[in-house]
């Protein structure tokens, strides 16, 4: 297991829709677990370390104390509520940039463990904000697509 190298904005895999996770990689998850903790980050998605495969790790509480570490294969937003909330968000791929986000403040997230068995949890808070964050990394999209063109603009200039 080793710590790997995290595909920096804008590397074109960021933008890229991942595949469905059909054999569970320990290894792969290992390495994502001690990249994002060496970050040190509370979450990472496999397209990050150049993995276009649909799994992403978060530990949304482990800064404060107390590790949650989550193992997400083909995650899916199932539910959410209509309620966002509106928090600063950083990205490992885009070093010394934050945003404002806005997210749905809870959700029922289906995914599937390390050992492939499905779960469907609710997070809310931090966890739902990081969990989207994440998901988005799979679908191709990083914080700048959820901002407004001139927020995303600007932040990218300053990025750039
Ligand atoms: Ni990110």
């Amino acid at each position: 297991m080793a710590e790997q190298e995290i595909v920096l904005w804008p590397d074109l895999r960021l933008t890229e829709v991942c595949v469905p996770v059909e054999e569970v990689d320990l290894t792969l998850l290992a390495d994502m677990f001690e990249t994002m903790y060496a970050a040190p980050g509370r979450g990472l998605a496999a397209p990050q370390i150049g993995v276009m495969r649909r799994v992403f790790v978060m530990d949304p509480t482990w800064k404060d104390g107390v590790a949650t570490p989550y193992v997400c294969i083909n995650p899916e937003i199932t539910a959410r509520s209509d309620a966002q909330v509106t928090g600063a968000e950083a990205c490992l791929s885009i070093p010394g940039v934050e945003a404002e986000i806005a997210r749905a403040e809870t959700i029922t997230l289906r995914y599937q463990d390390a050992q492939m068995r499905m779960h469907e949890n609710n997070f809310s808070g931090f966890a739902a904000a990081c969990a989207q964050h994440e998901l988005d990394h799979l679908d191709g999209k990083v914080i700048f697509d959820r901002l407004s063109t001139d927020e995303s603009k600007r932040l990218q200039a300053a990025y750039a």
